[in-house]
């Protein structure tokens, strides 16, 4: 139990398990996560994530673990994505100019393809896992002018549908994006970068680069 009375760790696993439950009856995540859950000694070692989208509809969302925190991948609707302009005004960092993500997701979307958001879910405040609420409103029983997203019941923060926080609450920052990078359409890999990747063009060029530097290393 932290300091301000929340125990964080139980939260992150309920976190865990609650957004697992976010994707919906339709969707039956565990025997299709159970395909790519890397081993315990990879995933202490930080090992990067690789997440099959192909089942994953639009307006759901899924949560994986990287590195010990909750990793979401959210498959935002165009009526989702529509939203987005629409929030400036109710937004601390609109622009991402102070908030944690990697270059390619500084952008409006907060993402490399907009339709695909992918965050941390662990709130900047104090680290719980804010609850998905990705409905408008009261469907989600919230205020009737609530326009889906992210809520923290921790101390009220509260995150728009691309992670980025309110005005008004605790939290200072938007929610963090990770490294990222599509594989191929339907595979996301959390961890990597795409210029890291050694899927795609660049990232066979990034590996004959490293293997020419390895070859001249060992003449010398
Ligand atoms: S941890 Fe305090 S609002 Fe989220």
């Amino acid at each position: 139990m932290s300091d301000d009375g929340v125990n964080h760790t139980r939260r992150r696993l309920i976190g865990l398990t609650a957004g697992m439950g976010a994707v919906g009856g339709a969707f039956v995540a565990w025997p299709f996560l159970a395909s790519w859950v890397p081993s315990a000694r990879a995933k202490a070692a930080g090992a990067p994530v690789e997440i099959n989208i192909s089942k994953l509809e639009p307006g759901q969302m899924l949560s994986v673990e990287w590195r010990g925190q909750p990793a979401w991948i959210l498959n935002r609707t165009p009526e989702m994505l529509d939203k987005l302009p629409g929030m400036v005004d109710l937004i601390v960092d609109p622009d991402s100019l102070e908030s944690i993500q990697p270059d390619y997701a500084k952008n409006k979307t907060r993402s490399i393809k907009e339709q695909y958001l992918v965050l941390i879910g662990i709130c900047t405040h104090l680290g719980c896992v804010p609850l998905t609420k990705l409905k408008p409103g009261l469907a989600e029983g919230m205020e009737a002018d609530w326009r889906g997203g992210f809520f923290c019941p921790c101390h009220g923060s509260k995150f728009d549908l691309a992670g980025r926080v309110y005005k008004n609450v605790p939290a200072p920052t938007n929610l963090v994006v990770p490294p990222y990078h599509f594989a191929t359409d339907t595979l996301i890999v959390v961890g990597v970068d795409p210029s890291m990747s050694i899927h795609g063009a660049e990232g066979a060029k990034n590996m004959n680069k490293k293997m020419k530097e390895n070859l001249s290393g060992s003449k010398g």
